[in-house]
Order: structure tokens, then C-alpha cells, then sequence
């Protein structure tokens, strides 16, 4: 996780650092530091948000214009002042901010303490930081060389940015697993993370590929080498991010912004990729697999969390109409499990991030086993969208908010679009279904702003269920996805404990949980099984259960027996799941606003999951 900044030019360092930490903050936020030259190479780091960093250096020399900036997300070593980055070599010479694990670091540190070297952090990350000074002294005085060096005796994942007092010139970057963007200004450069901190400067950026290691001086052409030492032709790409994206426009947090995103970023998803007229899909990204989509014997689906989720609406989509078998799989799982793949089968990666070390890895391991990966990202040109064969962007625009919104729901639009392009051209649905279905699709953002409206019901349900300790949520077929999505929001914003469950599934334990303490959402729309859920619910009350119920506008049967319901518009059912987490988006939104939490930034986690 953690975000990582760095400048060079002839401006000043600090503001831009300062800048570029805020928007990168969302990806580590426990504690954060900062490095400057300047003749000299002062380095400030403090525990807490970037705020805290601010008002810290204060009354600190800040000046220059060359410095590396971070905020972290601590894998080895508690949030405090000495474990934040940036970490000193031990002359202090060297500063260096690091993304990633360094896996092998306890032997390289063990062989430096032997050698005489006192550590002060417990980072893997300072190991580095000292393994560099120690090639530079014994092996090799110039920098990049060092680096370089260091670089191929560690094991792990890392981003890192390094500067040193002794070559105050130029600023040294590399990457192995965690994402690094290089802006290319006149005549300076920026480096970070992701492009936030770089749009306003400059739109040309290079992304960096694993191995590579960039020396960066200002005035100069960059350059781009293999750590193995071959140079690179540095491939400029212009970004199209907008500075307004990432901006709260009056809205209290981003997620709330995000939530309401979703009418137009879902039609932004589904842009040029409907043929209405002609009633065909294109999905232009995978056009060249489309045969090997067609004919492939089974499609397996990799992701984490929420991306997950979507996942497994895709599997009913797909297995629904386009009568492919599918199987869902957390990358986590998959990428040690052993699988078993074969070279027709398809894998499809689903991530917002397309950072997330997991589903990377298990990406590498379909890959060399000869399937066909496919990607669903939302992050144009992370290493998702890279290490795939092909795939499709989910156009959701920046997620800022680190509980997963708009990119869900952008998420199983491309999985609905997929799978009517597939059903249509394997012949498994009738012509006039998919012309149904399709229109019913590019209807649905209209939809979501109605169901947007339900906002003021879902607050004063939010008020009443505050303080609730537990939840549970249910809902079959389609909803069943929904109901665990619901739950990971509400427990990853607001802290309560919550469970997603198959409705018929409770009557196998979860059942013995109901009480008159503790509330159930179930999502109870009218179509599939809905009689089913009808049970369900009357199972419940039986238990003297309280229910609040997501239903389709209208509904009489959930309505008696509900204590509180939210109505949401009629729809296919396949894309009720469009729907129907909108309010369970809201739900926990507002629920983790009244608790006081922090809604874009919550406790012990990160937008993007780089470590594994
Ligand atoms: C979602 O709200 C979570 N923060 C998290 O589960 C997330 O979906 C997961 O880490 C996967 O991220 P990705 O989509 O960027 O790969
Ligand atoms: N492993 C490093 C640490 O714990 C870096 C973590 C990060 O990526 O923020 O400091």
C-alpha cells in the first residue's frame, strides 16, 4: 500500500510533496515523512495523517528542490515517528521511501549487523536504505549503480524513490510489484504512486515496468534501465485524468460523491460499447478473444473484496445466458491452491485498483499455466491492465473513497455487457431477449438516480440502527452477492460487525444469531425467488427479528411483514444488483457517519492492496 511522491526541478520541493501526500493519502494513511535537499538532507517523518506531517514541519528548513515524500501503511512495524518513511542510510547521507516488502530483509539486515550496522526502525524498508550505503562504501561510489546492485539481491515487491546528499543531482526510482508513474514536466520531473499527485503538473507520463530503474536529473532525458542493466526506451503516454475528478465537488466525503457518481459513471462505462439500433455489444478491448471467449469451456474469475463480489454477479450473468461455467475464485486462494487450468480456459481479473498483489500474482500463475487473461480494471495503465492480455476499462473515473462504490457497480456492468455479447453470439439467448435485455441496460443509469432518491428513508433507517453491534444481510440468486457486499461496506466503514449470507442459508446456523438486538437487511426484490425469501423473511419475524427489506417499488407481501422498507425501481432481475446496492452503499454510509468514522479513510485499511 502507501503512497509514494518525489520531485525535481527548479521549484520548490515541498508544496508539491505536501500536495501530492493528500492525494495519495487514501492508499496509507498511519503515519508519513518527507525528505528535502539542500546542500544538506533533511528528513521529517511523524505518525498520523499528512495533516499532522504539516503542522510538524511547521517551523522546519523545508526549502529546496529535489525531495521524496510518503505515507505509509505499515506491514513490518507499528505506526510511530522512527518506523515512518523516509528511512536514512546510517550516515544519514542517503534517504530513501519505499512501497512494497522486502521479503529477504531480515537476512540482509542480520549480514549489515554483522558487519557492524545499528538499525533504528523495524522496517524492511530501512534495510534497503542501509544495503545501499553499504554497496556504495565496499562495492561501487555511484548511486544508481548501488541501487542497482541492491535491487538484485532483494527478494519481494517495492516502488521506492532514493536520494542522497553526496549526488544531489538526481533523484533514483524503481520498481518490482508496486505501481510508479514518472511526470514528465520542462525540464523537471515528478514520480508517485498513481497520477493523482502528477495531473496538475504535466499529463505526459511514463509508467514504469518491473525491473526497470529510472535516474532522474532535471534538464535531462530520463533514463530508463533494466536492473540488469539494459537501457529502456521510455514510453510516454498522456493521461486523461482530470484534476476535477479528483476533488470532493461539495460533497462531505468522496464516497458519498462516488455513491452518487453512479448514474453517470455507469453510463460512461457502457459508452460507445451499445449498439441499440443494431442491437449489439462491442467490447472493443477483448474483440481479438472473442472467438476463445466463445468457445472456451469455462471462465474463472479472480479478485478480492468487493471486486470479488462482482465477480460472482458475473457468475450468474454469465452461467445465466451466455451458459458458460464459471467459477469465482479469491485470488488470495487461488494463487496457492494449486489450481488446475487449462489453455482454453479463460481467466478474468476484476480489480478498481488493478494493483492489488493478489490477484496479480494469481494473474502470473494462470499465465504461465497458457490461459487467456482477461482484465477488468478501473485504473488506466496499472499493472492489471498491463499484466492481462487484454481487457476492458470500467471508465468509473478516480475512486477516491476507500470503501469500493461506483467502481462495483461499473464493475458488473462490463460483466453484464460481456455476458450479453457472449450469450448473443453463442446463440443461447432468443433475439428478442437480448434486444429486451439489452435496452432494460442502458435504461438502468436513469434507474440508479431514481434510487438515489431513497436517501432520506436510508438516513432516518441509519439513525434508529446506529448503535446496532450486529447486522446480518441477506438475499438469494442475484442478491445474494449484494447482501455480502452490503455487509463488507458497513463493517469496513462504520466498524460493526456484519454478516452476508444466502437467505436460506440462515436456517444452517446464522439463524441462531436473530434476536430482537439485531437487524436484518434483506434484499427481497420481486423477481427469481422472491416467494423464497418471502419464507425467509417470515422465518425471522417467527424470532422476533427485525427486518429492514430492499423491495421493488409497489411491493405488498415484504411490506406487512418488514419493519422498515426502501423501495427501488423495477428491473430485469440480472440487473437488480445495479440497484440494489445503492442503498446499502448509503446505508452504511450514513451509519458510519453517525458513528464518526472515517468514511474515506477507515481504520487498518487502504485503497489499494499492494502487499499480499
Ligand atoms: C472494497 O470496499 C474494499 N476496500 C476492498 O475489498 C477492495 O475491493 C479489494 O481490496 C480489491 O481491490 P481492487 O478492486 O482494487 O483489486
Ligand atoms: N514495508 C514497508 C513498511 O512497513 C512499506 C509499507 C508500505 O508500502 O507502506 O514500512
Amino acid at each position: 500500500m502507501c503512497g509514494i511522491v518525489g520531485y525535481i526541478g527548479e521549484k520548490q520541493a515541498y508544496p508539491i510533496l505536501i500536495k501530492g501526500l493528500k492525494r495519495l493519502e487514501y492508499r496509507g494513511y498511519d503515519s508519513a515523512g518527507i525528505a528535502i535537499l539542500n546542500g544538506e538532507l533533511n528528513t521529517f517523518k511523524k505518525i498520523g495523517k499528512v495533516s499532522e506531517l504539516e503542522e510538524y514541519v511547521k517551523d522546519k528548513n523545508i526549502n529546496g528542490n529535489i525531495g521524496i515524500a510518503h505515507t505509509r501503511w505499515a506491514t513490518h512495524g507499528e505506526p510511530n515517528d522512527i518506523n515512518a518513511h523516509p528511512h536514512n542510510s546510517q550516515s544519514k547521507n542517503i534517504a530513501i521511501i519505499h512501497n512494497g516488502i522486502i521479503e529477504n530483509y531480515s537476512i540482509i539486515k542480520d549480514e549489515l549487523i554483522k558487519r557492524g550496522y545499528k538499525f533504528s526502525s523495524e522496517t524492511d524498508s530501512e534495510v534497503l536504505a542501509y544495503l545501499i550505503e553499504d554497496i556504495l562504501k565496499n562495492v561501487k561510489n555511484d548511486l544508481a549503480e548501488a541501487v542497482r546492485i541492491a535491487l538484485n539481491q532483494v527478494i519481494g515487491a517495492y516502488a521506492i524513490a532514493v536520494i542522497s546528499k553526496n549526488e544531489p543531482d538526481k533523484l533514483i526510482v524503481a520498481k518490482k510489484g508496486s505501481p510508479l508513474v514518472i511526470g514528465i514536466g520542462k525540464g523537471e520531473f515528478f514520480i508517485a504512486s498513481d497520477a493523482t499527485p502528477i495531473v496538475e503538473y504535466t499529463k505526459d507520463v511514463v509508467y514504469l515496468n518491473d525491473f526497470e530503474f529510472a535516474v532522474i536529473k532535471k534538464n535531462e532525458e530520463l533514463d530508463i534501465r533494466t536492473i540488469s542493466n539494459k537501457r529502456q526506451t521510455p514510453y510516454i503516454q498522456r493521461l486523461e485524468l482530470e484534476l476535477s475528478q479528483l476533488e470532493k465537488g461539495g460533497y462531505e466525503h468522496f464516497m458519498l460523491k462516488e455513491i452518487y457518481e453512479q448514474p453517470r459513471s455507469i453510463r460512461d462505462c457502457m459508452r460507445g460499447r451499445i449498439n441499440a439500433e443494431e442491437d449489439f455489444v462491442i467490447l472493443g478491448g477483448i474483440s481479438d478473444y472473442e472467438q476463445k471467449l466463445i468457445n472456451a469451456k469455462r471462465i474463472i474469475i479472480i479478485a478480492c473484496g468487493t471486486s470479488w463480489h462482482a465477480g460472482l454477479v458475473g457468475e450468474y450473468m454469465l452461467e445465466d445466458i451466455a451458459r458458460i461455467p464459471v467459477e469465482v475464485e479469491y485470488a488470495s486462494e487461488f494463487r496457492y491452491k494449486n489450481p488446475i487450468i487449462y489453455e482454453d480456459d479463460i481467466v478474468i481479473a476484476i480489480s478498481q485498483s488493478g494493483e492489488t498483489a493478489d490477484t496479480l500474482e494469481a494473474i502470473e500463475i494462470a499465465k504461465t499455466r497458457g490461459a487467456t487473461i482477461l482484465g477488468i480494471c478501473n485504473v488506466v495503465g496499472s499493472s492489471i491492465a498491463r499484466a492481462t492480455h487484454a481487457g476492458s476499462y470500467t471508465h468509473a473515473g478516480p475512486e477516491i473513497g476507500v470503501a469500493s462504490t461506483k467502481a462495483f457497480t461499473a464493475q458488473i456492468t462490463i460483466l453484464a455487457l460481456l455476458s450479453l455479447s457472449l450469450a448473443q453470439k453463442k446463440g443461447t439467448i432468443k433475439k428478442s431477449r437480448f434486444h429486451q435485455l439489452l435496452n432494460e441496460l442502458t435504461n438502468i443509469p436513469k434507474l440508479v438516480e431514481e434510487t438515489l432518491k431513497t436517501d432520506d428513508v436510508i438516513l432516518k433507517i441509519a439513525k434508529i440502527f446506529s448503535n446496532a453491534r450486529n447486522f446480518l444481510y441477506l438475499g438469494r440468486g442475484y442478491n445474494f452477492p449484494v447482501a455480502l457486499e452490503g455487509a463488507l461496506k458497513l463493517k469496513e466503514i462504520s466498524y460493526i460487525h456484519a454478516e452476508g449470507y444466502p437467505a436460506a442459508e440462515m436456517k444452517h446456523g446464522p439463524i441462531a444469531l436473530i434476536d430482537q438486538e439485531m437487524p436484518t437487511v434483506v434484499i427481497a426484490t420481486n423477481r427469481g425467488t422472491y416467494e423464497k425469501v418471502i419464507s425467509n423473511i417470515q422465518e425471522i419475524k417467527a424470532r422476533k427479528g427485525i427486518i429492514i427489506a430492499i423491495v421493488t417499488k409497489g411491493d405488498k407481501a415484504v411490506k406487512e411483514l418488514a419493519d422498515y422498507v426502501i423501495e427501488i425501481p423495477e428491473t430485469e432481475e440480472m440487473f437488480v444488483p445495479l440497484l440494489a446496492t445503492i442503498p446499502l452503499q448509503l446505508l452504511s454510509y450514513h451509519i458510519a457517519v453517525i458513528r464518526n468514522c472515517n468514511v474515506d479513510q477507515p481504520r487498518n485499511l487502504a485503497k489499494s492492496v499492494t502487499v499480499e
